[in-house]
């Protein structure tokens, strides 16, 4: 189909690990996951830590190699957001010259140009002109993931993976942050894959859902559909646990 952006199709993936006695085996961490994401469309993926959920993403930007299935990309390479906004910002340099590397790595655009559009980009994700001239550790956990945001928007993705970009944010800053990504979608329709082990926040933010247990999805639906009638008793697990 036309308005698909990612596609993954019976993916098993595993780790090949040394055990105590120095031996080594294949530790199998994904099970036969398939899944569709189209365009504009937010998808969760909740599954409690130690599940698979990153390993999925490290398969989908080709950095697992050990598997079998297929990963078809229909749009150019996934912008990535993570959890840790305090290690995943170069603390060397300027909010400003972060949000530009992209742009002179590039190399398309003259120093007006890339000035301009950092303005614009930071505007968009509601940092503060006085922010760029800061270093990351003279931001909020907020506004550092703001830059993070940015950092992907200025590369004019199709798709956007966000793995547990909420989860080190207090309560009232995951709320605004959300709402960014969302209004990011609206505006520019692009499509997330959104993970995180809280079914709150993924509730907030997702139009549809895959619940994930050992590796397999065990259910997946609209986020409506799936909190009002989860059909998996794991599900229901996860949705108490929830409030
Ligand atoms: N590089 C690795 N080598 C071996 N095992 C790994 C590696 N990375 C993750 N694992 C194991 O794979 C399983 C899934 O991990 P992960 O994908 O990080 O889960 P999640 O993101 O859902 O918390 C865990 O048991 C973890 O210990
Ligand atoms: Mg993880």
């Amino acid at each position: 189909m036309d308005d698909l952006v990612l596609e993954v199709k019976n993916l098993t993936s595993w780790y090949r690990v040394t055990d105590d006695r120095g031996r080594r085996h294949d530790k199998t961490v994904l099970r036969d996951v398939s899944f569709t994401l189209r365009r504009g469309e937010i998808l969760g993926l909740v599954g409690e830590s130690g599940t698979g959920k990153t390993t999925l993403v490290k398969n989908v930007l080709g950095l697992v190699k050990t598997n079998m299935g297929e990963i078809i990309h229909y749009t150019k390479r996934p912008q990535m957001i993570f959890q840790d906004p305090y290690s995943s910002l170069n603390p060397a340099y300027t909010v400003g010259w972060i949000l530009e590397e992209p742009l002179r790595i590039y190399g398309k655009y003259d120093a007006a140009e890339r000035r301009r559009r950092v303005e614009e980009i930071a505007e968009k994700v509601g940092l503060p002109a006085e922010c760029l001239a800061r270093k990351p550790n003279g931001l909020s956990g907020g506004q550092r993931q703001r830059v993070s945001i940015g950092v992907a928007l200025i590369q004019k993705p199709r798709l956007i993976i966000a793995d547990e970009p909420v989860s080190a944010l207090d309560v009232t800053i995951q709320r605004q942050i959300l709402e960014l990504m969302r209004s990011v979608r609206d505006e520019l329709g692009i499509s997330f894959l959104f993970i995180s082990h809280d079914l709150n926040v993924v509730y907030q933010l997702c139009d549809r859902v895959m619940v994930m247990k050992d590796g397999r999805i065990v259910e997946e639906n609209t986020v409506p559909e799936l909190f009002e009638h989860p059909r998996e008793p794991y599900t229901r697990e996860l949705l108490s646990a929830a409030d």
